[in-house]
């Protein structure tokens, strides 16, 4: 009684397992219309209960802890892959203390060194890739996304000696760990099945680099870099405990595997997105000479301030792609849903999609168009948050410190591709800083367009759990020089 309605089904445990993996936001969409904002659907034989727009966003990512669980949906998908005591292997008490952490690491003061490292991978991987020698030519731009995201992000944010084992034996390890990251090993996690031994023997192999890096830096007495492995190195819990090397390496994994896949899916829709339109690929270069100078000098972390409309298409792109589709927590007791009848009942999961109302007519006008200039105010498809946003710059939005900083409640938006409340995103400026420079570099270098017959771009993989194009994606590309 007074449970949200259940979506139509033939079959008890499949449920609308398949209709909802097939397409995500289209069995949103469809069935939202049938049943309103909160419904209730079988995925794998589990009760789950789907709540969109800004106030289904809240319900759940400000949801309280003691009425709902991340660690208990994540945790066997994620501890293989990190390793023990981190994260999703650990109260949600410990894993804020972990945030605060690895968030020292995430600085102006570090962003600023970590621009130049990324335009010189950028760069240097363009020069040696031998499917962009010559003048021209056709490339399925996913794969060189995956591998410039891991470059610059290993690079900036483990330094330079875990980023040149990357050239080794680390990119291999790191492909079998993501192996792990597969939906059906919601199910079966466990099993002793071929890609999970490689996952294990991966998962060892890459924390014992991490601990000897460790270890070898501690026998140096080394106080020189003041990287995210120095910071987490010294570090001490609440209380009293150091963190141990073993949950160091383990961060250190989850780090990298927390970017990896949201930054080079959203990289690569970057790409087809400015393959499709070429004049606004062209209006970006112009945007540097215009204000950096027609000599283009080395990019610096301040330049990126001065180039709006490259900040407004990694916005944009994030809108149209945003690679977690679906938020999941476990409910721990009822939960009445404020302004309904509904109550939510403790064996549900509950699953927010914030990209729904970010595609949304109420809140974006022409939702599935990609037109980065909306996100200026006197524009015509400006979303009204940045409408009607004070002339002060910043959007006006409640902030709340879970304990490792202040993070937006969430509420006030209908736009969050880095979700909201305690499990919000760390990782959303170095993303930014990231992604900006990526663009802003390739673009120094290349115009592209879309390969003929290309209408638009390529459909959605939902395959995996994070959405990404669909291969091969490819585009023309041409040298400026040329
Ligand atoms: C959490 C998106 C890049 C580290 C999240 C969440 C989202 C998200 C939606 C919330 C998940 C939930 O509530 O269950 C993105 C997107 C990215 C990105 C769209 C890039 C375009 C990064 C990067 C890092 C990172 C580069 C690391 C440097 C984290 C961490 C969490 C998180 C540590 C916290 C998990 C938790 O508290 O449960 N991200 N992320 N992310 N992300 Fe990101």
């Amino acid at each position: 009684p007074n449970e949200p309605p259940v979506v139509f089904h033939w079959f008890p445990f499949v449920g609308s397992t398949i209709t909802y993996g097939m397409d995500p936001p289209r069995f949103f969409k469809e069935n939202r219309k049938k049943y309103g904002d909160c419904f209730t659907f079988i995925l794998l034989g589990k009760k789950t209960t789907v709540y969109v727009g800004p106030k289904g966003n809240d319900f759940i990512l400000n949801g309280k802890i003691r009425d709902v669980c991340a660690e208990e949906i994540y945790h066997p998908l994620t501890t293989p892959v990190f390793g023990k005591d981190v994260v999703y292997d650990c109260p949600n008490s410990k894993l804020m203390e972990q945030k605060k952490f690895m968030k020292v690491a995430l600085t102006t003061e570090a962003f600023r060194s970590y621009v130049p490292i990324i335009s010189d991978e950028v760069t240097s991987y363009f020069k040696r890739c031998p499917d962009f020698k010559g003048k021209s030519g056709v490339v399925n731009i996913c794969p060189k996304m995956a591998q410039i995201t891991i470059f610059t992000a290993s690079h900036a944010l483990q330094g330079k000696e875990i980023r040149d084992k990357f050239d080794e034996t680390l990119a291999d390890l790191y492909h079998d760990l993501d192996m792990g990251f597969t939906p059906i090993n919601f199910m079966l996690h466990w099993a002793p099945l071929p890609w999970n031994k490689r996952r294990d023997h991966a998962q060892r192999t890459v924390a014992k680099i991490y601990m000897d890096t460790i270890k070898a830096r501690r026998a140096r007495g080394e106080t020189g870099a003041q990287d995210i492995m120095y910071h987490l190195m010294n570090s001490t819990y609440k209380n009293g405990v150091k963190v141990p090397d073993h949950e160091v390496a383990h961060m250190m994994i989850a780090l990298l595997m927390a970017g990896q896949h949201s930054s080079s899916s959203t990289s690569s829709w970057i790409m087809l997105r400015l393959a499709s339109r070429p004049d606004i690929m062209e209006e970006l270069y112009q945007e540097q000479i215009k204000n950096l100078g027609p000599d283009l000098p080395p990019l610096t972390y301040e330049d990126l301030a001065k180039l709006p409309l490259n900040q407004a298409i990694v916005k944009e792109t994030l809108r149209l792609h945003a690679p977690i589709h679906s938020i999941m927590r476990a409910v721990k007791q009822p939960m009445p849903v404020p302004g309904t009848k509904y109550v939510i009942p403790p064996n549900h999961v509950l699953l927010a999609a914030p990209g729904v109302s970010a595609t949304d007519e109420q809140y974006f006008p022409q939702p599935m168009l990609w037109e980065p200039h909306r996100w200026e105010k006197d524009s015509p498809l400006a979303p009204s948050i940045v409408r009607n946003a004070p002339d002060n710059g910043e959007e006006e939005e409640e902030k709340i410190d879970y304990g490792y900083g202040l993070v937006s409640k969430g509420t006030a938006s209908p736009y969050l591709p880095f979700g909201a409340g305690r499990h919000r995103c760390i990782g959303e400026q170095f993303a930014n800083v990231q992604l900006q420079t990526i663009v802003a570099m390739t673009v120094r270098l290349f115009r592209f367009r879309n390969v003929d017959g290309q209408e638009g771009v390529v459909g959605t993989d939902y395959a995996s759990l994070f959405s990404r194009p669909l291969e091969p994606a490819n585009i023309v590309w041409e040298r400026r020089d040329a």
